[in-house]
């Protein structure tokens, strides 16, 4: 079965977000390192692999169906944040867009009545919950932290510690 030409279109349009969520996550990679927080800066680089992950599967899944890969511009990043809790809000934010995205995707594919790709996008349904869980989960403990200096020292490191955990694929 062929891809229909929307879902092809949108398939590709989702390539961009992903790599966009990298890129973005990448960014606030930066605003951690440069600020000595080494902990979150780690967690946002693993963040970033995963979202590259993420664009791959699209493109290899475009690829497998005989389909076009057709890759679009990627914006620019933010790049100026005033606390780590701030760069949370705009992670789940971020998080939120390509949760409707994805949602947007499995509409179209189960209107075209393209069960593969319905298959296909199941994991990222279940992703999205993950992902909008870990970033709501640090939003609350930063929260829970305030100004307190040696909790967000522990908050830092503890974050630093998400790859030994095995949490995320
Ligand atoms: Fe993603
Ligand atoms: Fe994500």
């Amino acid at each position: 079965m062929k891809l229909s030409a929307e879902l092809q279109e949108a398939l590709n349009a989702q390539i961009g977000m992903e790599f966009h969520a990298s890129y973005s996550y990448l960014s606030m990679a930066a605003y951690f390192e440069a600020n000595s927080w080494d902990g979150f800066a780690s967690w946002m680089s693993l963040q970033s692999d995963e979202e590259r992950v993420h664009a791959m599967k699209f493109y290899t899944y475009l690829l497998d169906r005989g389909a076009t890969v057709s890759l679009p511009a990627i914006e620019a990043p933010r790049r100026d944040f005033s606390s780590p809790l701030e760069v949370f809000e705009a992670s789940l934010e971020q998080e939120q867009a390509v949760t409707a995205s994805i949602n947007r995707l499995y509409k179209i594919a189960h209107e075209c009545d393209d069960y593969a790709t319905v298959s296909f996008l199941k994991w990222f349904v279940d992703e999205q919950v993950e992902e909008e869980k870990a970033v709501s989960d640090m939003i609350e403990k930063l929260g829970r932290v305030g100004d307190n200096p040696d909790a967000m020292l522990l908050l830092d490191s503890l974050a630093g510690e998400r790859d030994s955990e095995g949490e995320e694929d």
